[in-house]
């Protein structure tokens, strides 16, 4: 009879844990979704243009929104409260990343600074080293001559175009330059030939890496895909990502060579980092830091450029008044420095307005969330892909006055800034993840741009009238032009 006693209360128990086990879970809220569909959920709704879907859709169902894409949960993020709450005050929960397939090839995940997860000591001596040996003030300033060079070589091409007439293909133009402008201030000297297509091999891999990094792929909704890699992306992948490493160890090398021979002045990036090695990094480690210095670094400046430029002719006003705030400050027809850049608010609020209607990665990099993590009185469960539309935030009317306009004036009289602090405008993110070469991009961005503009004026190719200008955007990793803007150069 006890047993049967101690039998049946056992079972209460059970039955008691269970249901409020159960209760719990179906407390456990998660955000507010489309209904989605067997098999694909709500990969459908995406479209070719995932930002303007998903900005779309969060009208709809609110600034935290909760999809399934294939078997993947993810949330989506659109409101500059909520952005706050993930990168500032929930920093932590939110920092890993969503490491897409692409970027397994070659182990690249497990090494480099944009995909490994917050508490891999690789990542933060991989920041350390980045913030004090390379992107730090000190650093920039003695190796500014380095991309000064480059400036004069952009500068120069569009001359050679100018005097034949011909139009330039400013996304290509600046694409070259700013690569250049990287790959001399990581090994002072140029990786591709300025505006030449001979030696194009490095710069086709890097822009073949972005190209394949921005396809959707189907592993990254279907995990189990993986090792089949249904549309070659890994594997293709696999290769760009060779030839770039043998690049930079062949670099390393050559390097290497100079640094025995003692004949270097040690003010690149690759000096700073061999100084340091093998203490804080190793030889692979550089290797792919500079990988990744370069996939991160190129397309979001170049495309950063050529929304600028294609805003400022579409806006012959606005350009006028950049004209001449340049011509007062600098002297007309004359480049621009890093340090002018300090005396150019206009230039300065140009820049900012650009990145707020053209944020390069407008779901910042994927994250993850490694546990449940409550927000906003909802769960985001674990494993669940986090995209902060930074797109959304840019063109939300209660924060922004007329949101489609582009109106450099609106930072005339405001301390909003791009660097991570104001969550209404965070084209490079915030938080741990913060991009670091940020300090950087603010310097190249507004000195290509005001010394293309305090040189020449722009027409736009074939007779196209400025508020006809096509500016439809092209989605990928980074946010491209879709039709490539191309204006003719004449000597101011
Ligand atoms: C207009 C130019 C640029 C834009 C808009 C931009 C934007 C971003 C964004 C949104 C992120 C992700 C931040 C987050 O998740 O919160 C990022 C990360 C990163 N960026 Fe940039 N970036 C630019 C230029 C550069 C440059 C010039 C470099 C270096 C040469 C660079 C290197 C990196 C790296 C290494 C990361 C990954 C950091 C990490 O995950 O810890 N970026 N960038």
């Amino acid at each position: 009879m006890d047993y049967i006693n101690i039998l049946l209360g056992l079972l209460f128990v059970w039955i008691l844990v269970r249901g409020v086990l159960i209760s719990l879970r179906r407390t456990k809220r998660v955000a507010p979704g489309p209904f989605p569909l067997p098999i694909i959920g709500n990969l459908h709704l995406l479209g070719h243009k995932p930002h303007i879907s998903l900005t779309q859709l969060a009208k709809k169902y609110g600034p935290i929104m909760n999809l399934k894409l294939g078997q993947i949960n993810a949330v989506v993020i659109s409101s500059s409260v909520l952005a706050k709450e993930v990168m500032q005050k929930q920093d932590l929960a939110f920092s890993n990343r969503f490491a897409i397939d692409a970027v397994h090839a070659c182990n690249h995940n497990d090494f480099s600074v944009i995909w490994l997860p917050v508490n891999n000591s690789q990542w933060r001596t991989l920041r350390k080293i980045i913030n004090s040996h390379i992107f730090s003030g000190n650093k920039l300033d003695a190796n500014e001559h380095l991309r000064t060079k480059k400036i004069q070589e952009l500068i120069d091409y569009c001359h050679k175009s100018s005097k034949v007439g011909e139009a330039v293909d400013i996304g290509r133009a600046a694409f070259t330059t700013s690569l250049n402008l990287l790959s001399n201030t990581i090994f002072s000297k140029d990786l591709t030939d300025p505006f030449s297509d001979s030696a194009k091999e490095f710069k086709e891999l890097v822009w073949k890496i972005m190209v394949e990094a921005g396809k959707p792929n189907l592993v990254d909704y279907f995990p189990f895909l993986k090792k089949i890699d249904p549309q070659g992306i890994r594997r293709r992948s696999t290769d760009y990502f060779t030839k770039i490493l043998h690049l930079m160890s062949d670099l390393i090398d050559e390097r290497l060579k100079e640094r025995e021979l003692g004949n270097r002045e040690n003010v690149d990036v690759l000096d700073a980092l061999l100084d340091i090695c093998p203490g804080e990094i190793d030889r692979n480690q550089i290797e792919q830091l500079c990988l990744d210095l370069f996939a991160a670094g190129t397309d979001t400046t170049s495309n950063t450029l050529e929304w600028a430029m294609a805003e400022l002719l579409k806006n012959p006003h606005t350009l006028e008044k950049a004209q001449k705030e340049l011509e007062q400050v600098i002297g007309r027809g004359k480049l621009i420095d890093e340090a002018d850049v300090a005396k150019l608010p206009y230039l300065r609020c140009i820049a900012k307005e650009t990145f707020r209607i053209h944020p390069q990665v407008p779901f910042l990099i994927p994250r993850k969330v490694e546990e449940d993590v409550e927000l906003h009185g909802y769960t985001i469960p674990k494993d669940s892909q986090v995209l902060v539309n930074v797109w959304a935030m840019g063109r939300d009317s209660s924060l922004w006055k007329d949101p489609l306009e582009f109106k450099p004036e609106r930072f005339w009289e405001s301390d909003i800034d791009v660097r991570g602090r104001d969550f209404e405008l965070i084209p490079f993110g915030a938080g741990r993840r913060i991009c670091p070469g940020l300090p950087l991009a603010i310097r190249m961005i507004p000195v290509a741009l005001g010394s293309l503009i305090n040189t020449f004026n722009w027409k736009l190719y074939g007779g196209i009238a400025p508020k006809d200008l096509d500016m439809e955007e092209k989605f990928g990793i980074t946010l491209a032009k879709a039709q490539p803007l191309l204006a003719i150069p004449i000597p101011l």
